[in-house]
């Protein structure tokens, strides 16, 4: 039996609220499951030092045991007692982006079970920004493992009607706490090296990471998936990400979908052109575009406006809901835009390419 309650996450002193949270609590202490609010997607819960729970949570999502999950703390101080080794490098981006979204991967400590980091000898640490998440994971004790709360393979939850739609069922309990503010998940910064690694694109931007750093590198498994065409993908190309989920296949819609890159008009001509043969053999058609080419589009395709060119955090809201309603309505073809580079846009852009399996046209400048 899954239980899905209601909280307003500015009203949680309120008597209702501190219930929920307190027997949410006592869920995960009791080794259960709880779906819950962050601000960058819905997490997953589990106690992060009970192996089983851990467990539990591999299951609910059907997820591959070897891809570890994220430990979400709530208190500064708690991050010791996950980590054996804190570089000055994580005491600067703790005070510069803590609590929020970034994961720093550090060496964990011998008592995290190696169930909830899949076997390796680090750990994935966040402390979340979101009142519900701090809430809860102060009522759970203070360390939960959190995956993003879909099932393996689909986009991440960025409201509680997704998870309901994922987990129901699958955990105890699911806390609806609206919709989420940045849509993308965190970024993930590896500590462990010689220099400091960026491993997943995320709303804390390289940009932002060098700006308290120096310079930064981002792994070049993530890069190399970017610039390779879908038969021949990193693992092939001898590149293994080393964030273990960056390797599987993720967000794809189970329609066809295909990217599409160039000078704005160009993109819209191309989309359409398609679209208009694909239309004229009665396929369902959707594209994902700008708020800036929207009214250039033939008007049998499905539009979703996702937001503005000049606003990637209005595209990262609403980019995973998308592709669902993509799937809830049948979408047989779905093309994309491009809609911008650097910046938040590496996050878009790389959730884009994995959701369209690395289908990407490139239209050349035409003179
Ligand atoms: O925004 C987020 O990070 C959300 C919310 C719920 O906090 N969580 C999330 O978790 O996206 P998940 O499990 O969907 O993605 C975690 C990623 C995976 O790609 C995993 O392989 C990687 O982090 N990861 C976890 N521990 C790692 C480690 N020790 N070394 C390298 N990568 C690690
Ligand atoms: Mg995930």
């Amino acid at each position: 039996m899954t239980e899905v309650v209601k909280i307003d996450p500015s009203h949680l002193s309120d008597d209702a609220a501190r219930s929920v949270i307190e027997r949410a609590g006592a869920v995960l202490r009791h080794g259960g499951l709880v779906a819950f609010p962050t601000e960058t997607v819905y997490g997953l819960g589990g106690n992060a030092f009970d192996a089983e729970a851990s467990a539990r949570i591999y299951a609910a999502k059907g997820r591959p045991s070897d891809n570890p999950l994220i430990v979400h703390i709530a208190r500064m101080e708690d991050l010791d007692l996950v980590a054996s080794q804190i570089p000055p490098a994580a005491q600067v981006l703790a005070e510069h982006f803590w609590p929020g979204p970034l994961t720093m991967i550090l060496k964990k400590q011998p008592d995290v079970p190696a169930a909830t980091t899949g076997g390796l000898d680090t750990v994935a640490v966040r402390f979340p920004s979101h009142p519900v998440a701090q809430a809860l994971i102060l009522a759970a004790g203070g360390f939960v493992a959190a995956p993003s709360a879909n099932v393996s393979g689909r986009p991440s939850p960025t409201k509680a009607s997704h998870c309901i739609e994922d987990l129901t069922g699958r955990v105890n309990m699911i806390i609806d706490g609206g919709e989420v503010g940045i849509g993308v998940e965190s970024s993930i910064i590896d500590l462990t090296g010689e220099r400091p690694m960026i491993l997943r694109p995320g709303y804390v931007t390289e940009e932002m990471l060098a700006g308290v750093l120096g310079e930064v590198r981002t792994d070049p498994a993530i890069l190399a998936d970017a610039a390779e065409p879908p038969e021949k993908d990193a693992q092939h190309a001898g590149l293994r990400p080393k964030a273990p989920g960056m390797r599987y296949r993720h967000y794809a819609p189970k329609g066809h979908m295909t990217m599409v890159e160039g000078e704005a008009a160009a993109v819209v001509r191309y989309i359409n052109a398609e679209a208009e043969k694909q239309l004229a053999e009665g396929r369902r058609v959707a594209a994902l575009v700008s708020e800036e080419t929207a009214a250039s589009y033939d008007p049998r395709i499905r539009l979703h406006i996702v937001g503005s060119r000049e606003d990637p955090a209005s595209v990262a809201r609403v980019l995973f809901d998308v592709l669902r309603q993509c799937d809830a309505e049948n979408m047989e073809e779905i093309w994309s835009e491009r809609f911008g580079e650097g910046g938040l846009y590496r996050a878009i852009n790389n959730r884009l390419e994995k959701a369209c399996g690395h289908r990407i046209v490139r239209i050349q400048d035409e003179d």
